[in-house]
């Protein structure tokens, strides 16, 4: 699918079996969401846009680059703030807007709790952070609010995608490139990813 990129990187892989095992620990676990998105940011950035920037070097002038526009990260609370370090290792100076969403265990429709987004955008790219992408109704309304609040270049980056959540995102928002580490074959009838890595808040934090 067009604007659909999973990783087609080894370590991704490697990492993302070991995230996946249940014999896996809080430690572990999180020490690994990090590494993958660390990994993933590489891929997602990959067209930031950039502008010249001369710098001295001790041996005279370089032509650089930096750059163009302030990065915002978007972590969906609870599971993507597992997200924020690995991009923050490559992307030390993104700002970071959390916003607060809990998929009610019947409809599976999002509920927004947490919203403390200013008036205006401060940022000129966002990259909303979720590790999963299941029936894709949180990261739809969350790029749905990045939009109100005046964000017009959004990315999605998580680590593993169901098609139904993909089909989702990308029917309501086709301008937003979707980066996964995997793509995974199914959601069950309770709306979670198969095979998947169970619940990805739960796995963080050592809840459940
Ligand atoms: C999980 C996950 C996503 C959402 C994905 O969060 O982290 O935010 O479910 O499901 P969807 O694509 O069907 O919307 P959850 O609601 O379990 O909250 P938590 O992160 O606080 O555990
Ligand atoms: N949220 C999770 O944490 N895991 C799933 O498989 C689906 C939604």
């Amino acid at each position: 699918m067009k604007n659909v990129h999973a990783s087609p990187h080894p370590l991704v892989a490697h990492k993302l079996s070991i995230l996946r095992d249940k014999s896996t620990e809080p430690r572990k676990f999180r020490e690994l969401v990090r590494e993958i998105s660390a990994l993933l940011t590489y891929e997602a950035t990959l067209d930031l846009e950039t502008e010249p920037r001369q710098v001295e070097t001790p041996m005279g002038v370089a032509q650089g680059r930096s750059t163009k526009k302030e990065l915002g990260l978007v972590p969906i609370l609870r599971a993507g703030l597992g997200m924020v370090d690995g991009v923050w290792d490559l992307v030390p100076d993104a700002q970071v807007w959390h916003i607060g969403l809990y998929r009610d265990e019947k409809t599976l429709q999002p509920v927004q709790y947490y919203n403390k987004l200013p008036t205006l955008p401060t940022v000129g790219v966002c990259l909303v952070l979720d590790p999963m992408l299941a029936t894709g109704g949180s990261a739809a309304a969350t790029v749905g609010i990045l939009k109100d609040w005046g964000v017009t270049q959004i990315k999605y980056m998580g680590i593993i995608g169901a098609p139904e959540g993909i089909e989702h995102l990308s029917s309501q928002h086709p301008d937003v490139p979707i980066y996964l580490g995997a793509v995974d074959e199914k959601l069950n009838d309770i709306g979670y990813i198969v095979p998947g890595l169970g619940d990805a808040g739960d796995r963080q934090f050592g809840t459940g």
